[in-house]
């Protein structure tokens, strides 16, 4: 009888839109052309795997999940040291547990969707012998080596739909507004949804701010007869007096500062600087929540397909990404090598820029 095909399937880190699209496409793939399949879903991400707990997937798993939200098997955020190893909340390292699952088992390969941290995290488990591939998934779109991440564009419908709603409340009340927007430390989802949804300055991690300079932009308005402003701000926005800091002295500000996240403490400065009512708005997890938008289930779908073609060639250690429009395999290496931040000369910035947008800068 032909051998067994073992496969893992893991989803890590924080959940986003498209997950369950590409554990079907993974799924749905392997059952239609691989006789002898054998699909195992790890629970809760690293923790399935470290725990041995799992389930055995039968191709009714993978039916009827393509619209829904979250992920069927659980996530969760796994410590681990950066490029060294990963462990548990004490400290200890978990490889060891984790091999073990994966040897019982008798996996040929382990597929795991992930985000930033988890590529890495992915490596470290590569590097300990198991064979991997990635699929990038983030509402924050900072994936190195990736165009693209599934989970994106419905983070950025809906913090574009607040930006929206946000506009008639704004503009009857004549306040200033600012709509925080997640994404890490990447400006990407940011500027998508401060473009799309018409914001009046966008304030991205990459382009420091300067609190006069986006009052500035504010009192420009208001000489042209606009009563009132929205601003789109990252939540890892940084002023430019913040950036030349130390990571030990933005550290200690972090914690004596007084406002919640960065759009309370611009919005303080903000009414200081211009005497405007000022209101701010965190959509927060909402971003990430609900179904995938049309564009990331095709997405999510292609990566799914393109890692079962990728275990039926047997060829693992990559990350399945997409460039210009293309499927693409990225040595895992490449993918877990960098942040994919924006560059402050991409087009977009200037597409903004050109229709009046501030940046603080
Ligand atoms: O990486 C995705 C993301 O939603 C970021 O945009 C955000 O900073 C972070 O996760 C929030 O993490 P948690 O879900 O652990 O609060």
């Amino acid at each position: 009888m032909k051998r067994k095909t073992r496969v893992g399937l893991l989803t890590s880190g924080g959940d986003c839109q498209g997950l369950n699209a590409a554990i079907r496409g993974v799924g749905k793939t392997l059952y239609q052309y691989v006789d002898n399949i054998e699909i195992f879903g790890m629970y809760d991400g690293y923790r399935g795997l470290i725990e041995n707990d799992y389930q055995y997937m039968r191709p009714i798993d993978f039916s009827g999940i393509i619209s829904t939200g979250g992920t069927i098997l659980g996530t969760s955020r796994q410590p681990y040291v950066p490029g060294k190893a990963i462990v548990d909340h004490e400290g200890n390292d978990v490889m060891p547990a984790m091999l073990d699952t994966y040897n019982r088992l008798n996996l040929d390969c382990l597929v795991v969707l992930g985000g930033n941290g988890t590529q890495k995290s992915a490596k470290l488990l590569q590097d300990a012998g198991m064979n991997i591939i990635t699929l990038p998934k983030t509402i924050d779109n900072d994936i190195y080596g990736t165009d693209e991440t599934f989970g994106f564009q419905s983070a950025a419908d809906i913090a574009t739909t607040v930006i929206d709603c946000i506009h008639s409340t704004a503009l009857a009340h004549r306040r200033i507004f600012l709509v925080e927007v997640m994404g890490r430390d990447a400006g990407w989802l940011t500027l998508t949804a401060g473009i799309a949804g018409g914001a009046d300055a966008i304030l991205i991690p990459e382009i420091p701010y300067d609190i006069e300079s986006v009052a500035r932009t504010i009192e420009r308005r208001k000489k042209e007869g606009r009563t009132f402003s929205i601003i789109a701000v990252a939540e890892g926005a940084i002023s430019k007096e913040d950036k030349i800091l130390s990571e030990e002295e933005r550290r200690r500000l972090k914690d004596a500062n007084p406002y919640s996240t960065i759009s309370y403490r611009i919005a303080a400065d903000l009414k200081r600087a211009t005497g405007q009512e000022t209101r701010v708005t965190v959509p927060g997890h909402y971003q990430r929540g609900g179904q995938a938008c049309p564009y990331d289930r095709v997405l999510a779908t292609r990566f799914g397909v393109a890692a079962a073609r990728l275990i039926m060639e047997r060829q693992y250690g990559y990350m399945i990404g997409v460039q210009a429009g293309q499927i693409v395999r990225v040595p895992l290496e490449e993918a877990a090598s960098q942040t994919k931040f924006l560059p402050t000369d991409h087009p977009l910035i200037q597409t903004a820029r050109d229709t009046g947008a501030g940046f603080g800068d």
